[in-house]
C-alpha cells in the first residue's frame, strides 16, 4: 500500500505561517475527532465485527442466489458502488444499486429480475427515506409474487440503525436478516460498517484489506489528513470554490463520486457553529482521465481561476502494449514500443504541467495501485481530511439540514 500527496508547485504553502498554525489547529482536531465518542467512523477501521455480521447474514440467505438488488441512496448507496467499480475482478456476483426513483429504469430491472435467484438488501440509517422504501416496496411484491411471502421474506437484508426507525421494527417483526449501522456513524461515513461491507462481500471483495488500510492511515496517516485539510480551507477561503477530483484510473471514478458527496453533504452548510450565516463549502467536479481531458480542459485552463485540482495517479498498472502495426504513419509513431500505462502516466503529466503554467493549483495523490488497502487508506483519510476542514471551518460537517429539509416537504407533497 503507498499513498504519498504531492503538492507539486503549491509545496511553499507549507512553509507559509498561516498554513502552519492551520497544520497545529488541525493536528489538535485530528485527536479530538479520533476521541470523541460521538463520532463514530473514526472506531470502523478497528472493528471487525461487523465482517463477522456481514458473513452471518450471507450464511443465512438461500443457495443459489447471484444478484443483489442494494437499495438506498446518498450515503447508503455510493460506498457500494464504489467498492464495486474498484474491484471488478473481484466480483463473482452481481450487486446492482437501485438509488434513483427513476420509473423507466425501474421497469428495465423488474423486467429483467430473476426474484428465485436474486435478493433484495434495504440500506438506510434513518428508515424513513422514501426512495429506498418505495424502491423496497415495488421489488419486494414482485417477490412475493413470484414466490410467495415466505421465499420472498428469507432473501430480504435490511441495513439500518442499531435501534432506531421503521426498518428496525419491520425486521423484527417480519424476522428479517438484518445488519446495523452504528447511531454515531453518519450515512456518507458508513461505508466500513455493513451499508458498504455487506454487499462487497456478497459480490466476493475481500473486505479485510479495506479495514486494514484505514487502520494504518489512522495510525500513520494525519500528516495527510491534516494538509489536505489545511489546503482546501484556505481555497475556500479565498474563494476558489469549485473542487476538481481528476482521477486517471477508470476504477476510481465512483471513489470519486463517492468523495464528492462526502463534503459537499459535510462542507456545505448556511451557518456556522456560532449560527452567523457563512455559506460555507466548495463545489465538487469528478473529471476522469483522460476522458475528460477532450471536455473539460480548455474550461480549466483558460476559464475563471476558481477552481483546484486534485489528481490520483496509479503507479502499479497492468501493462497492455500498444502494439506497432501502423508505424509507417508518423502519428502512430510516438507509441512505439509504449504501453496503455505509459501513455496514461505521459497523459495525467502533461495536463498537470499545463494547468501549471496559468498557474492553477494542482495536487497530486499518487497510489502505488489500486489495491484494498490503499483504498480503506483514501477512504479514511478522506473522512477524516472532511471532518477536520470543518472544524477549522467551525462548522458541524456531521449533520445534512439542508437534506432532511428537502425530504420532508417532499414527504409532505405526497401527503397532501
Ligand atoms: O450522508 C447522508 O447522511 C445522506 O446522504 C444519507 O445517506 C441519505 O440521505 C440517505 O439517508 P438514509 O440512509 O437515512 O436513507
Amino acid at each position: 500500500m503507498g499513498i504519498s500527496l504531492n503538492m507539486r508547485k503549491m509545496a511553499y504553502l507549507k512553509e507559509g505561517t498561516a498554513y502552519q498554525e492551520l497544520a497545529r489547529k488541525g493536528e489538535g482536531f485530528f485527536q479530538k475527532i479520533c476521541e470523541d465518542p460521538e463520532i463514530g467512523f473514526t472506531e470502523l477501521p478497528e472493528n471487525l465485527i461487523y465482517v463477522d455480521h456481514c458473513d452471518e447474514a450471507l450464511n443465512h440467505l438461500p443457495e443459489g442466489i447471484e444478484t443483489l438488488y442494494v437499495l438506498g441512496i446518498g450515503g447508503s448507496a455510493l460506498g457500494t458502488s464504489m467498492l464495486i467499480n474498484a474491484f471488478p475482478d473481484s466480483c463473482r456476483r452481481k450487486v446492482i444499486v437501485v438509488d434513483n426513483v427513476d420509473s423507466d429504469t425501474i421497469n428495465r430491472l423488474l423486467n429483467q429480475v430473476n426474484s428465485e435467484k436474486s435478493a433484495l438488501n434495504v440500506i438506510s440509517k434513518s428508515g424513513s427515506t422514501v426512495e429506498p422504501l418505495s424502491l423496497f416496496s415495488t421489488f419486494f411484491a414482485r417477490f412475493e409474487k413470484d414466490l410467495g411471502r415466505s421465499e420472498a421474506l428469507r432473501r430480504v437484508v435490511v441495513t439500518t440503525d442499531v435501534e432506531k426507525g421503521v426498518l428496525r421494527q419491520l425486521a423484527a417483526e417480519e424476522n428479517l436478516i438484518s445488519l446495523s449501522i452504528p447511531g454515531n456513524v453518519g450515512g456518507r461515513f458508513s461505508v466500513l460498517t455493513p451499508v458498504g461491507l455487506f454487499p462487497a462481500m456478497f459480490a466476493g471483495i475481500d473486505v479485510v484489506p479495506l479495514l486494514l488500510g484505514a487502520k494504518r492511515e489512522k495510525r500513520e496517516g494525519m500528516n495527510r489528513a491534516v494538509s489536505g485539510a489545511v489546503v482546501d480551507y484556505l481555497f475556500h477561503e479565498q474563494s476558489r470554490n469549485i473542487k476538481v477530483l481528476f482521477p486517471y484510473c477508470d476504477r476510481l471514478k465512483t471513489f470519486a463520486d463517492w468523495y464528492l458527496q462526502l463534503f459537499a453533504e459535510s462542507l456545505g452548510k448556511l451557518k456556522n457553529r456560532r449560527d452567523r450565516i457563512v455559506r460555507s463549502g466548495q463545489t465538487g467536479v469528478v473529471a476522469l482521465g483522460v476522458t475528460d481531458q477532450h471536455s473539460q480542459i480548455q474550461l480549466y485552463k483558460e476559464g475563471p481561476g476558481d477552481k483546484s485540482f486534485f489528481f490520483f495517479t496509479v503507479e502499479k498498472q497492468v501493462d497492455v502494449p500498444i502494439p506497432s502495426v501502423f508505424d509507417k504513419y508518423s502519428s502512430f509513431q510516438v507509441l512505439r514500443g509504449k504501453s496503455f500505462a505509459q501513455l496514461m502516466g505521459a497523459e495525467a503529466e502533461g495536463t498537470m504541467q499545463s494547468l501549471e503554467r496559468n498557474s492553477l493549483p494542482i495536487f497530486q495523490y499518487e497510489l502505488d495501485n489500486v489495491d484494498g488497502e490503499t483504498l480503506g487508506a483514501l477512504i479514511f483519510m478522506f473522512e477524516m481530511q472532511t471532518a477536520i476542514t470543518g472544524y477549522l471551518m467551525n462548522i458541524n460537517p456531521f449533520n445534512q439540514p439542508g437534506v432532511e429539509e428537502g425530504k420532508q416537504i417532499a414527504r409532505k407533497l405526497l401527503e397532501a
